[in-house]
C-alpha cells in the first residue's frame, strides 16, 4: 500500500510518500510567502497555501490514504457556500490582539480560559484572532449577515476546499482556546468571551477517520487523518507512553510530552495541556506542550542581518560558550511563551562588550534557544518525569554545537533524528492507522551525552529573561 502525508507548516508545504516497499521520500516541497503588513502582524495567503497543497497532492499521485497536518493556531474566515477565503490567514505568531488580550486579562478573563480550555490568555491561540476577524473584517461581517460565515483554523478551510468536508480535528480545536478540553466541545462561554459566533465554527471530529476524498488526475484520494504538525511529529517519533517527549526545532521550538488518557494540568508550571491525538472510536490521548516562539526564526533573523552567511559556518566556535564569557541572548523576538507567557517580552542581548563580534552574537543565539528549551524541559519533567533521553528534530538538530550545548544545559542525552521528516511520517502513520495499519517509526537517532563535569552559569540567562519581560 502507498500512503502520503502533506505537512502544511509555517514556512513550507511538503509532501511525503511511503511506498509499497516501505521507502519514504519527499515528493514535493514548496515555500510560501510571509506577509508582515504591520508591526506584530503575520499573515499567509490562503490561496497560495491551497495551491501549494494541491501541487503536493498532484505530486504524490495515487495513494491508499492521505493525511494532512497543519500549523496549529493559524486561522481565517471563509464563505461556506463559495468556499472563498474572506481574510488572510492570521498566523500563530501574529499578535495584533495583544491590547485586547491585556484588557481582557485586566477584567479577569484568564480565569475562564484556564478553567475551560486549560490555556492562558495569549494572542498565540486562535480565539482572539477569530474575534478580531469578526470585529474588523467587512467581508466576514457581510457573510455573517448572509448566514454563510465560517471561522476556523486552516485545516477546516483546506478540507472544505479539497473534499467539501470542512471539519476540524480535536488536536487542532484544542489549540484555539475555544474548546472545552475536558468535554472536547466548543465552549459557549469562551466563544462569547472572544466574540466568536459558535455556529460559524466547524464540527470537531477525531484525528483519524473519514475526511472526504480529494479528486486528482489519478482518481480520488481518501483523506483519513488531519492533525496539528507538532502532534503529528510526536506520533511520528513513536512517542506513545506517558512521559515520552520530543522537541522539534523549526521556526519555533515545540516540546510535547504524552500524558496518556488524563489531562495533566499544573498552571503554575506554565505548560499547556493539549490533545495529542484521538484515533477513530478510541479515547483521546493528551499531551503537555511548551513552545519557544523563535528558534530557527532567530537564526534566520541573524542571517538576514548579515551576522553569518551559511549555516555550515555556525557548527563550531572557538569560545567554550558565550554564556561563560558573559554574553547572553534571550530569543524573545516574538514574546515569551512557556513557562513565562509574556507576549510583550522582547529579545535582548546582555553582557555586550566592544570585543564581541558577529560570531559571538550567533553563538549566543544558539545558546539562548537551547536555554529556553531547557526551561520548557525542566517544567515538563517537574510535571511528569521524562522517559530517558530526549529525541529532537528540525533544522537546528543538525548543528553539533547546538545539540551538545542542549545536552549540557538539560543534563540529558539528546537524540537528534537522522530522518528529518518525522512530522510528515507521523501524519502518514495516523492516516494508515485509519485503515488498521500500524507503521513503525523509521527514524534512526544519534546520541549526544551531556558533559557532566561542566557547570554553566545558567543564572545569567535567568536574569536576562527577567530583563526581557515587559512586566
Ligand atoms: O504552534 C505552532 C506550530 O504548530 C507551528 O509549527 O512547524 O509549522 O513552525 P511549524
Amino acid at each position: 500500500m502507498r500512503f502520503a502525508g502533506i505537512d502544511q507548516g509555517t514556512t513550507s508545504t511538503r509532501a511525503l510518500i511511503l511506498d509499497e516497499a516501505g521507502a519514504l521520500r519527499i515528493a514535493h516541497s514548496v515555500e510560501h510567502r510571509q506577509f508582515y503588513p504591520q508591526e506584530g502582524w503575520v499573515e499567509h495567503d490562503p490561496e497560495e497555501l491551497i495551491s501549494n497543497i494541491k501541487d503536493c497532492i498532484a505530486a504524490v499521485g495515487a495513494v491508499d490514504a492521505l493525511g494532512i497536518d497543519n500549523q496549529g493556531e493559524s486561522c481565517l474566515a471563509w464563505d461556506a457556500e463559495t468556499k472563498e477565503a474572506l481574510t488572510p490567514v492570521l498566523v500563530w505568531q501574529d499578535n495584533r490582539t495583544i491590547n485586547r488580550i491585556t484588557a481582557m486579562k485586566a477584567h479577569g478573563a484568564e480565569a475562564e480560559t484556564l478553567a475551560r480550555a486549560k490555556l492562558p490568555l495569549d494572542p498565540y491561540f486562535s480565539a482572539s484572532k477569530l474575534g478580531w476577524i469578526v470585529e474588523n473584517s467587512d467581508a466576514a461581517q457581510q457573510a455573517h449577515k448572509r448566514g454563510t460565515l465560517r471561522l476556523g483554523t486552516t485545516d477546516a478551510f483546506f478540507l472544505d476546499r479539497l473534499t467539501g468536508l470542512g471539519v476540524t480535528d480535536v488536536t487542532t480545536a484544542s489549540r484555539t482556546s475555544l474548546m472545552n478540553l475536558e468535554r472536547q466541545e466548543w465552549d459557549q462561554t469562551l466563544c462569547d468571551l472572544f466574540g466568536v459566533p459558535i455556529e460559524c465554527l466547524p464540527q470537531i471530529v477525531s484525528t483519524t477517520g473519514t475526511f472526504g476524498a480529494v479528486s486528482t488526475e489519478q482518481g480520488e484520494v481518501q483523506v483519513t487523518a488531519s492533525v496539528v504538525d507538532q502532534q503529528a511529529a510526536l506520533y511520528g517519533f513513536g512517542c506513545r507512553a506517558k512521559g515520552d517527549a520530543k522537541i522539534t526545532f523549526g521556526t519555533g521550538a515545540f516540546a510535547l510530552m504524552v500524558t496518556g488518557t488524563e489531562i495533566v494540568y499544573k498552571p503554575s508550571l506554565g505548560l499547556l495541556p493539549t490533545l495529542a491525538w484521538q484515533l477513530e472510536g478510541q479515547d483521546p490521548v493528551f499531551a503537555l506542550d511548551g513552545g519557544v516562539y523563535t528558534a530557527s526564526a532567530a537564526l534566520n533573523w541573524a542571517k538576514a542581518l548579515g551576522l553569518f552567511h551559511d549555516f555550515n559556518e555556525i557548527n563550531a566556535f572557538s569560545l567554550a560558550s558565550a554564556l561563560e564569557a558573559g554574553l547572553v541572548f534571550v530569543p524573545a523576538l516574538a514574546g515569551l511563551g512557556c513557562p513565562h507567557w509574556d507576549p510583550k517580552a522582547r529579545g535582548l542581548w546582555a553582557g555586550l562588550s566592544i570585543d564581541h563580534g558577529p560570531r559571538d552574537l550567533v553563538q549566543s543565539i544558539l545558546e539562548g534557544v537551547a536555554l529556553r528549551a531547557a526551561e520548557v524541559v525542566e517544567a515538563m519533567n517537574a510535571c511528569i518525569p521524562l522517559n530517558g533521553a530526549l529525541p529532537i528534530d528540525g533544522g537546528m538538530s543538525k548543528n553539533p554545537y547546538f545539540v551538545q550545548f542542549l545536552a549540557d544545559v538539560t543534563g540529558r542525552e539528546i537524540r537528534p533524528a537522522a530522518m528529518p521528516e518525522l512530522t510528515g511520517f507521523g501524519t502518514i502513520s495516523l492516516a494508515a492507522s485509519a485503515l488498521g495499519i500500524t507503521l513503525q517509526t523509521p527514524a534512526e537517532f544519534g546520541a549526544v551525552q551531556p558533559n557532566t563535569d561542566r557547570s554553566l552559569p545558567i543564572e545569567r540567562f535567568t536574569r536576562a529573561v527577567e530583563a526581557a519581560k515587559a512586566s
